[in-house]
């Protein structure tokens, strides 16, 4: 199976109006440079989604949320549902990124239903897992990841698609990345577990890496097995740097 390459930036709590320009100027290299193999998806704060739905739709870019509630509307003040995300024109919406398990408290189960709810909206989950340091250390990692893949994954991934997002903790933000061989060996195991789980469609689930990508580590990374494309925080806030990694597959 060939999976084309997915590149997501997470503009995570950056980004006012004035950020726009760095859209405008990605823009403008992703049209007049040759096309990207990759899909491009950047999933900015949701006071500027729709302006990045609109400005990004010339250039081809896609547009994400950075979360969603579980349920489709109600009295959760504060909260946004999978179908006001997809009313702005998002087509993606990550759950379960670390900083909101750690800052929300949110549980696989949880994210379990955000993907779901995000599903029932026609949205495209990128799942996100990840061990902590003391987890890897400790030679955890694998374990960590496949109880937080089984408990995070709902089954309507058996029909509908979802993307997995790899984040290692102690690589976000922080400039630290694994080896390449752990890379591979992570993902070779996150694929064998989407496999077991979904049979025929286990092949075709796009596992990003995310942590720490730059334009200086891209090329090595998304080149590995099993890396399906990235999950790029600070790197995407830069046009010039985004471009980069988004030319590295
Ligand atoms: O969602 C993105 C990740 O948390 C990676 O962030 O590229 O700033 O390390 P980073």
């Amino acid at each position: 199976t060939t999976i084309s390459p997915l590149i997501a930036g997470n503009w995570k709590m950056n980004g006012l109006r004035g950020s726009l320009d760095e859209l405008t100027a990605l823009a403008g290299m992703l049209t007049t440079g040759e096309a990207p193999r990759a899909l491009v998806v950047i999933c900015p704060p949701a006071t500027i989604l729709s302006e990045v739905v609109h400005q990004g739709a010339t250039a081809g870019i896609l547009a994400g949320g950075q979360d969603c509630h579980t349920e489709s509307h109600g009295a959760h003040t504060g909260d946004i549902s999978a179908g006001m995300l997809a009313d702005a024109g998002a087509q993606y919406v990550i759950v379960g990124h670390s900083e909101r398990r750690a800052d929300h408290g949110e549980t696989d189960a949880q994210v379990c239903a955000k993907a779901e709810a995000a599903i029932g909206a026609g949205l495209k989950p990128i799942i996100c897992v990840g061990e902590t340091e003391s987890q890897r250390d400790s030679g955890d990692a694998e374990n960590v990841v496949a109880a937080q893949l089984a408990g995070s994954i709902p089954e309507a991934a058996s029909q509908h698609e979802v993307i997995i997002a790899y984040e290692p903790i102690w690589a976000i933000g922080t400039g630290r990345t694994p080896t390449i061989e752990d890379i591979s060996s992570m993902h070779a195991a996150i694929r064998e577990k989407l496999t077991a789980r979904f049979a025929e469609k286990g092949p075709s689930i796009r596992i990003l890496y995310g942590g720490s990508l730059k334009p200086q580590n891209a090329r090595e990374i998304l080149a590995v097995e099993n890396v399906n494309g990235g999950l790029v925080g600070g790197a995407s806030l830069l046009a010039k740097d985004f471009y980069t990694i988004i030319s590295a597959v």
